[in-house]
C-alpha cells in the first residue's frame, strides 16, 4: 500500500511534469513565432518608411517649387533652426563640389525653398562681382547653410561685370541684379551683398524689414563698429517697394566709394530711416584682399553725394541700361555677365 502510494505519487507528478513541459515548449515556440512576426513586420515598416523618407526628400530637393506653397503653414517669425554665433575663418580653401554635396536642398541657380513651411519672404541675394572667384566660394560655403536655417525662399544672383577696360560700378550692377532677379521669380525682398562679407551670427536675418535694413553693422575691418552713423555699405536689404521708392541705386558712380552714401541719402530723402541689428548679432568678417584693379577711388564721389536729392529722380532704375552677355545657372548660384557700358564723359 505504501509502495503503491509512493509509486502512485511518483507516476502522477511525472505525467503532469511532461504535460507542463510540453505546454511550456509550445508556449515558447508561440512566443518566438509572435516575436518574429512582429520583428519582421517592424523591419518591413521601417524599410517602407526609409524609402518614403528618401523619396520625399528627393522630391523636395528637385521639385520643391512644385509643392503648392499654399498648402504649407507659414514659417514662424523666428526660425527654430538658428544657432546664433558662428565661427568664420578663411584659412582652408573651399571646394564647391563638396559645398554642393553639403547643401543638397539647394537647387540649380542657387535657389532654395523651405520644405516644411511657407517662407515669409522671397529674397533675391544680389552680389556685384568681377574676378573674385575665391571670395565667392567662401560666400557660398558660409551663406547657403545660414540662409536655409533662416527659412528663406531665396535665390543667389552674381552680377558679373564683363571684363574690359571699364572701371567697376557696384551700384549699377546692383540695379541690374534687381531687374534680372525679378525676371526669374516674384521676389519681394532684395539683399545686396559684397562678395567678401560673411555674417558671424545667423540671427542676422537676410530679409527685409519695415525700413531699409543695414546688415553689416559690425565689421571686423572697422573694429566691430560702424565707421560713421550714416554708413550703409557692405550688406543691405530693401523690399521691392522700398527700392522702387528711391528709384533704385545710382548708375553713375564709377570706381570705389560714395555710392552707398548716395543710397543712404536717397533713403532719408524719401522719409525712410535705417533698420539695423545690434552690434553683436550684426558682427561680420571681411576677407582680406588688395585693392582691385580698375576700381580706384572715385574722385567725383564727394560732389555727387552732395547732390543726391537733385540727381536721384533721373538717375536710377528709370535710366538703367545694360546688355546681358550671358546667364548661367550653376549648382549654387546664377551668374549673369553684363555689359554696363562706360562712364559718361
Ligand atoms: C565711402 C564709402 C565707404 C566708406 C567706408 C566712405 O568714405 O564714401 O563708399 O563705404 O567710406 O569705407
Amino acid at each position: 500500500m505504501k509502495e503503491q502510494l509512493v509509486a502512485g505519487m511518483g507516476a502522477l507528478p511525472g505525467a503532469s511534469l511532461q504535460k507542463a513541459c510540453r505546454l511550456l515548449v509550445i508556449f515558447c515556440a508561440l512566443h518566438l513565432l509572435v516575436t518574429m512576426v512582429y520583428y519582421m513586420a517592424g523591419r518591413d515598416l521601417n524599410i517602407f518608411q526609409y524609402f518614403t523618407e528618401n523619396q520625399q526628400s528627393q522630391h523636395d530637393w528637385k521639385n520643391a517649387s512644385t509643392t503648392p506653397a499654399a498648402e504649407l503653414l507659414a514659417c514662424p517669425e523666428t526660425s527654430p533652426l538658428l544657432v546664433g554665433p558662428l565661427n568664420v575663418e578663411f584659412s582652408k580653401p573651399v571646394d564647391l563640389e563638396e559645398t554642393k554635396k553639403e547643401n543638397p536642398a539647394v537647387r540649380d541657380g542657387g535657389r532654395h525653398t523651405p520644405k516644411d513651411c511657407r517662407a515669409l519672404q522671397k529674397v533675391a541675394l544680389i552680389i556685384p562681382f568681377r574676378h573674385r572667384d575665391e571670395h565667392l566660394k567662401y560666400w557660398l560655403y558660409y551663406l547657403h547653410p545660414i540662409l536655409q536655417r533662416q527659412q528663406l525662399d531665396y535665390g543667389v544672383y552674381v552680377i558679373n561685370q564683363q571684363d574690359g577696360e571699364e572701371t567697376f560700378n557696384r551700384a549699377k550692377l546692383l540695379n541690374v541684379g534687381f531687374a534680372e532677379a525679378l525676371k526669374d521669380y516674384d521676389y519681394d525682398c532684395f539683399v545686396f551683398s559684397d562678395v567678401d562679407l560673411i555674417p558671424m551670427d545667423d540671427r542676422n536675418i537676410y530679409k527685409c524689414y519695415s525700413q531699409p535694413r543695414h546688415l553689416s553693422v559690425s565689421m571686423d575691418k572697422f573694429g566691430f563698429r560702424l565707421p560713421y552713423n550714416q554708413y550703409f555699405g557692405g550688406v543691405s536689404a530693401l523690399s521691392k517697394e522700398q527700392f522702387q521708392k528711391i528709384n533704385g541705386f545710382p548708375n553713375n558712380y564709377w570706381g570705389w566709394g560714395g555710392e552707398d552714401d548716395d543710397i543712404y541719402n536717397r533713403i532719408t530723402s524719401r522719409g525712410m530711416s535705417l533698420s539695423r541689428p545690434d552690434a553683436i548679432i550684426g558682427k561680420c568678417r571681411m576677407i582680406h584682399h588688395n585693392r582691385d584693379v580698375k576700381n580706384e577711388p572715385n574722385p567725383q564721389r564727394f560732389d555727387r553725394i552732395a547732390h543726391t536729392k537733385e540727381t536721384m529722380n533721373s538717375d536710377g532704375l528709370n535710366s538703367l541700361s545694360y546688355e546681358v552677355v550671358k546667364t548661367e545657372k550653376k549648382p549654387l548660384y546664377t551668374i549673369i555677365t553684363v555689359n554696363i557700358g562706360l562712364p559718361k564723359r
